[in-house]
């Protein structure tokens, strides 16, 4: 290829390629596959590598190439960054104040027209100018004081969103203003990676993209995934100005520029109010950090009758929300019970004001996270209460942290352990391995898990009692009446009568239904107790294969996964559930209470010729319908499949039985008729 070929060539490709970029990273609509854009990518490249003149900066080629700098140069804005108004009262009228003052200045009166504003949101990120030179991006640089920032061009060009040559017919001169920010997905990635690196972490995403955009090694900053949206201009030159504000960010969406789509042009107090109603209701949804919105004059026009007070001007302003982060101090450590007894570590705080409300207590999730924040006793902290989510420690601001302890040279606080035992009930607190969360074992005599244990308890699926539902159950624990199953069947009218809005009739029902579910089976006893991962099919298989209960809560690990279908998981749930001495004791109540099953129902499981075997019926049998036969096999302690696999023991198959004979056969499964069916239980 002569050089004039490969220049032209060498365009064409990098047209083609940031054209891809936009649709990629502005527009968030892939154009092509990956591996094409790669190899446009390549062979781009190759070219440049071949023809070393071809490399102009402006090369989708060269956006992390720059050298570490000793220091970023000064830039003098030739149109000064200015700052906005802040407003801080995060109510509607804070809207009004504005739409108010800006009336007064264009000394409108009552009669006259409502103002137009464009509404946008405020990104939590870094302002930043870009410069454009006939389409090409020669420079990008930090606000600084507002009159001089510092060129940060080599960071800038990391950020992918940020096109390095504009679309269309740009003019000679067009400066952007904008915000460099890190997304909440990126950022969450972002630290994941420097975790499982055991790298530092960032503490928000604001923090993240100032840091990343004043990286003096750009390497370093293309490594911190940022973005960008444009919301004004700087200096321009050969352009015509559109009319309004929102015309402006129009035309820079069409020279490629990313541009929030969360924008609108509003009309009045009540449009600004609605939009910054709008936007809070969003506030969380976004995939990115905002602290307000922002209200500008729309048209430039009248921006240019208001003008300026000092640096701010008079036809915008910030109206903020109320902050999701706030700074305060952690006077204790400890753990909440939940209603399933998942534990949970809790930083109690100094009280502090965030997300609108005061905040005393904040989750530290689990261990792991609370050994990972490394948050401790007198810890200064960063508290985040995002909409209506529970409120919970950040980070700890380690230049905050209390120096040495009094005596050596340990600091003043040890690091997070969780106890060993459940501070409701003292009953041992286990983390099954492989999971984050710890729970307490206590499930039937814990008081945090009472309500939920009775509740399961008393299903109509466990010990079936009618009319024990939530409302009941609450008042029960509220009252101290009942504290664990067990007393359930202590209840006396008396103690009844007492309760709120229980009729005499109804606490007779109640009684005679505690009564009725005195008889039970012992699968439905099981599954009543709430052992974790013990549902309802385990229960019946546990059932069916120890035939009574003191066998079950002998049985070790390596005997339960004799059981069909059950895990070291589950195993290990049930030994631990029959370990802890109070749920012994509560079932001994139980039993004295007179809650009884037939013991070895369903028939003598252990010793039946189809105990642990897997049935599937197929087809229609002669005399039996599907349901008899179900119950035949799962009286005699076998089971029912839906389909047939390489565990299926017998397929009953009958007339016009389809693709699970065909499968049974394939894969040789024994097939039984119903003559057959019928002999192989007798046996
Ligand atoms: S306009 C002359 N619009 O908020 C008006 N600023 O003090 C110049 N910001 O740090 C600013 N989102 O970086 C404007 N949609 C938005 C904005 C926004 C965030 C930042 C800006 C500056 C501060 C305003």
């Amino acid at each position: 290829m002569d050089p004039q070929q490969a220049a032209a060539r060498a365009e064409t490709l990098r047209r083609e390629i940031e054209r891809h970029n936009h649709a990629y990273y502005v527009l968030d609509a892939p154009t092509i596959p990956d591996a094409e854009y790669d190899s446009l990518f390549r062979e781009l490249q190759a070219l440049e590598a071949a023809h070393p003149a071809l490399r102009g900066t402006d090369s989708p080629t060269q956006r992390v190439g720059g050298k570490p700098l000793p220091e970023f140069a000064a830039v003098r804005h030739a149109v000064p960054m200015l700052s906005i108004r802040t407003e801080t009262d995060t109510e509607p009228s804070g809207a009004r104040a504005f739409d108010a003052r800006v009336r007064r200045e264009l000394d409108l009166g009552d009669a006259d027209d409502p103002v137009d504003y464009a509404a946008e949101l405020k990104f939590d990120g870094l302002a930043i100018s870009l410069r454009y030179e006939n389409g090409v991006l020669v420079q990008g640089a930090t606000r600084g004081d507002g009159e001089t920032g510092e060129d940060v061009t080599q960071n800038i060009r990391t950020v992918r969103r940020i096109p390095l040559r504009l679309l269309g017919a740009a003019p000679p001169l067009l400066e952007v203003r904008g915000e460099v920010f890190m997304s909440r997905p990126d950022f969450e990635r972002y630290n994941a990676k420097q975790r499982a690196l055991g790298r530092a972490t960032l503490v928000n995403p604001r923090n993240g993209a100032a840091g990343s955009i004043r990286q003096l090694d750009p390497a370093m900053a293309a490594e911190r995934p940022l973005s960008f949206y444009a919301y004004g201009l700087g200096d321009t030159r050969g352009w015509d100005l559109p009319a309004t504000h929102s015309g402006v960010l129009d035309a820079l969406a069409g020279f490629g520029l990313p541009v929030c789509e969360r924008r609108a042009v509003v009309t009045g107090a009540d449009g600004l109010i609605g939009f910054h109603a709008r936007m809070r209701e969003l506030r969380d949804s976004l995939p990115f950090d905002i602290d307000g919105v922002v209200y500008k004059v729309n048209s430039l026009a009248l921006q240019r009758r208001l003008g300026f007070v000092t640096r701010e001007p008079r036809w915008a302003v910030a109206h903020k929300y109320p902050a999701e982060e706030a700074l305060t101090t952690v006077e204790a450590i400890e753990v909440q019970v939940g209603r399933t007894g998942a534990i949970t570590p809790v930083a109690r705080l100094a009280p502090v004001f965030v997300g609108g409300v005061t905040v005393a207590n904040a989750t530290l999730h689990n261990e792991a996270e609370a050994r990972r924040k490394d948050v401790r006793i007198g810890d200064t902290v960063v508290v985040r209460r995002a909409g209506d989510v529970i409120p919970e420690v950040v980070a700890v601001v380690m230049e905050r942290r209390p120096k040495k302890g009094l005596l050596g040279d340990e600091t003043l606080h040890p690091a997070f352990v969780l106890p060993k035992n459940c501070p409701v009930c003292g009953c041992a607190i286990e983390r099954p391995e492989d999971e984050a969360i710890a729970r307490c074992t206590g499930g039937l005599v814990c008081p945090a898990q009472r309500k939920q244990a009775l509740l399961h308890f008393a299903g109509r699926r466990a010990m079936d009692i009618e009319g024990l539902g939530d409302r009941l159950v609450e008042q029960l624990v509220d009252n101290a009446i009942v504290k664990t199953p067990a007393d359930l069947y202590k209840l006396g009218l008396l103690a009844m009568a007492n309760l709120e809005r229980m009729a005499e009739k109804s606490a007779g029902n109640l009684l005679a239904a505690i009564e009725k579910s005195k008889a039970t089976t012992l699968a439905r006893f099981i599954f009543a107790l709430g052992i974790r991962n013990v549902g309802e099919a385990t229960a019946k298989d546990l059932a069916r294969f120890f035939g009574n209960l003191d066998a079950l809560m002998a049985a070790d690990t390596d005997r339960l996964q004799q059981v069909p279908d059950v895990g070291p998981v589950v195993a290990a749930s049930i030994v631990r559930f029959f370990a802890e001495p109070h749920n012994v004791e509560v079932i001994e109540q139980l039993r004295a209470a007179g809650v009884h099953w037939s013991e070895g129902e369903p028939a003598a499981a252990a010793s039946s010729p189809i105990a642990g075997k897997t049935f599937v019926l197929t087809g229609t049998l002669p005399t039996l319908t599907r349901d008899e036969a179900r119950d035949m096999i799962e009286a005699m302690g076998g089971k029912v499949a839906g389909s047939v696999s390489k565990k299926t023991d017998y397929v009953v198959a009958g007339v016009e039985a389809g693709s699970k004979l065909d499968k049974a056969q394939d894969l040789g499964v024994s097939i039984l008729d119903e003559t057959q069916f019928r002999e192989l239980i007798l046996s």
